[in-house]
């Protein structure tokens, strides 16, 4: 290998390697952190700072960053969501989007949701900054849209609001027990017909896969595992009981998009 290569390949790997720890810190290391001080006790203490610091939100939320992160399903993932709420009949109901997320799934969301006649679609985040980052992406439906600082497991809208629910992997993030919650508030806020559209991550079929996964899982986002047994969120909804479900996987079962709708 000539020097040329050789520091490409050590430029690579520096890159990588100072990647994965920024996002460490960023993300479970700051946990770890703010597990040992006073501030854990509250009900944004699982929020990464990545999601409540508007400079590192602005950083990150960068669509090729996004993509990659998702191993370049990102795409697919949102646009089965669209095609589902387009085909939903929506003329003049409300639809929900809860959590913000990075890259351009909010206002693909919401142009599919106008584009099925809601009239209304209301953005619930726990943290101030995601909904003003959200707002920024929204210029041309902000009209449309309600922005409300709301928590997923304990929301203040009454039962029956809204007939579609989007929920974009928030539920890896979250405590095992507020999975669970975070599920049942979905189905109190749908009426009757309602679908929600769930996109997570899911247990991959090639062992290779798996243990990559696993790594990831282990070092960066240790509430996800569980999604692949325990908290699995069909066998979730299926437990909860009045769903009818069905779950698309994607990219070898990495990934999945449950679609769940409300008898
Ligand atoms: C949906 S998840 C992560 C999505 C994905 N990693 C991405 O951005 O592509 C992150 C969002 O969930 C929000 N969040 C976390 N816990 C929440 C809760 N209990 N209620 C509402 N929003 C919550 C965070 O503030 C953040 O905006």
């Amino acid at each position: 290998m000539n020097t040329w290569m050789m520091n490409g390949v050590f430029a690579l790997f520096f890159f990588l390697v100072a990647t994965g720890l920024f996002f460490f810190v960023v993300t479970r290391g700051a946990l770890l952190v703010r597990g040992l001080s006073s501030g854990s006790g509250s009900e944004k203490s699982h929020v990464y700072p990545i999601y409540s610091n508007m400079r590192l939100i602005k950083l990150v939320d960068f669509q090729p960053i996004i993509s990659a992160i998702l191993l370049f399903q990102y795409h697919g993932l949102v646009s089965k969501i669209v095609s589902g709420l387009e085909r939903s009949d929506l003329k003049n109901k409300k639809v929900l989007i809860t959590s913000c997320a990075f890259g351009n799934v909010i206002p693909r969301v919401v142009q599919a949701a106008l584009n099925a006649g809601a009239e209304r679609v209301l953005i619930v985040d726990i943290i101030h900054n995601e909904l003003a980052h959200a707002r920024s992406k929204l210029g041309n439906f902000s009209g449309k849209v309600d922005f409300i600082e709301d928590n997923a497991t304990s929301m203040k809208q009454e039962d029956g609001v809204v007939d579609a629910n989007v929920i974009f992997f928030l539920l890896h993030e979250l405590p095992h027990h507020l999975k669970v919650q975070a599920l049942n508030e979905a189905g109190r806020l749908l009426a009757p017909g309602g679908k929600l559209f769930l996109a997570e991550f899911h247990r991959p079929e090639p062992r290779v896969l798996r243990a990559l996964s696993w790594t990831y899982f282990k070092v960066f986002e240790p509430l996800g595992l569980t999604l692949w047994n325990t908290h699995d969120p069909l066998i979730c909804l299926e437990n909860i009981g009045g769903w009818t479900c069905e779950r698309t996987t994607f990219f070898f079962g990495n990934f999945q998009i449950i679609t769940a709708t409300k008898r």
